[in-house]
């Protein structure tokens, strides 16, 4: 290969990068980006963005533009030696280069502060709806509390109406940030904090803990379903309901869930890739079988070790978990780890913490550790029910 010129090898390096940004800019598909923005807060948050982008880029360019000028003009010439003229205490100088970034400051904060006091939580509208958000190792709760309702992991919020966030913390400083459609808030114990935003587009989202929380701080993930008014009511009137499981013969075999009555209409029963959970589950991890019989599992749940920490409406009034009232019209588990399928559940309940890195919840499955833990069978019967429990 010829040996190219400095400048010609340079040149070639940046065109070969300009056009790699170009054609990433190109794609549309960015559904979990601030840059794709689908609430108002979304879209004058990356309007700010956009702002000081560019007056970033216009102060670089004035900055290295001078450099470069000087680095050329007043290079050392040949023959020509010395100490260059000194500056020290020119009184005009150190005026200038103060008064130049005061003002970049000045330019930078007007916008930012008027952003940030047009969304504080004196300016919520009257009919928000109220969503509290508890976090937790690891995972989310949220209650809806003047609807009477309380899930996990999974929000549901109807398009057009604002959504106002009560955040607080059981027991560790997390983050909570959907990128499509607010900033970031921090979620803290014993004290609340507040964002809203009102969500434009009905589609599928993810959110995220934004901030290092220990362990799986990763794995808090979280996902926003924004559905039309309609399918927002029909979705609560549905989960208001007890577990739509009667205790007969329902018995679910190996070929995954289905989503809420509210969702399968929104979604067709399909998810969007990008809320489709691709963890792999961890080596040495196994069940023997996972075609389970939910009302056996039913009664194992009734009578183990389950209800001490979990809500089921009528069924279990534990406090520590997530409430698993509709837990078979969810999406995933484990906080939006993996799929909610009979597999994942299952392996799940074997062995949570093998799933999940600090989980509180323990193995249930039978080991060398732990003999008097469920069988394969059992563990598959817990799952059967749970996935029943629309
Ligand atoms: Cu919760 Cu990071």
């Amino acid at each position: 290969m010829p040996f190219l010129p400095r400048s010609r090898r340079l040149l070639t390096t940046a065109l070969t990068v300009l056009i790699c940004a170009a054609i990433a800019a190109c794609s549309t598909d960015i559904p979990n980006s601030t840059l794709n923005p689908n609430s108002q807060f979304g879209r004058d948050t990356d309007r700010l963005f956009d702002w000081l982008l560019l007056g970033g880029a216009i102060v670089f360019t004035i900055v290295e533009v001078g450099v470069l000028f000087t680095i050329i003009l007043f290079r050392r010439r040949g023959g020509k030696g010395g100490r260059p003229r000194q500056v020290y205490g020119n009184a005009t100088l150190e005026i200038t280069w103060t008064l130049i970034p005061a003002a970049v400051l000045a330019f930078i904060a007007v916008p930012t502060v008027r952003t940030i006091f047009k969304y504080s939580p004196k300016n919520v509208p009257a009919d928000a709806l109220k969503v509290e958000v508890i976090g937790h190792q690891w995972w989310w709760e949220f209650r809806y509390t003047d609807l009477g309702v309380t899930t996990a992991n999974e929000l549901v919020l109807p398009v057009g109406r604002t959504a106002n966030f009560a955040l607080t913390s059981k027991d560790v400083i997390h983050s909570f940030w959907i990128p499509s459609m607010s900033g970031k808030r921090d979620v803290i114990a014993n004290r609340t904090n507040y964002i809203y935003f009102k969500p434009d587009s009905a589609y599928a989202w993810n959110g995220f803990c934004a901030e290092f929380c220990g362990t799986s701080h990763a794995n808090m993930r979280f996902k926003v379903f924004t559905v039309s008014p309609a399918q927002f009511d029909a979705w609560i009137a549905h989960q208001k309901t007890g577990p739509q499981f009667g205790g007969g013969t329902d018995s679910i075999t190996a070929g995954g869930s289905s989503a809420a009555p509210a969702l399968a209409a929104f979604t067709n029963g399909k998810l969007p890739p990008h809320l489709v959970p691709s963890t792999p589950v961890p080596k040495g991890l196994a069940i023997s079988n996972v075609t389970g019989n939910a009302t056996r599992g039913a009664q194992l749940y009734k009578t183990g070790a389950c209800i001490a920490c979990h809500v089921i409406q009528g069924v279990s009034p534990g406090i520590v978990g997530p409430n698993l009232t509709h837990f078979g019209s969810r999406t995933s588990l484990a906080s939006g780890l993996y799929p909610n399928d009979p597999r994942h559940l299952a392996l799940w309940i074997k062995n949570a913490p093998a799933m999940k890195p600090g989980s509180l919840m323990p193995a249930l499955g039978r080991s060398p550790g732990t003999p008097a833990g469920y069988t394969d069978q059992q563990v598959a019967d817990i799952a059967a029910y749970l996935l029943a429990l629309k």
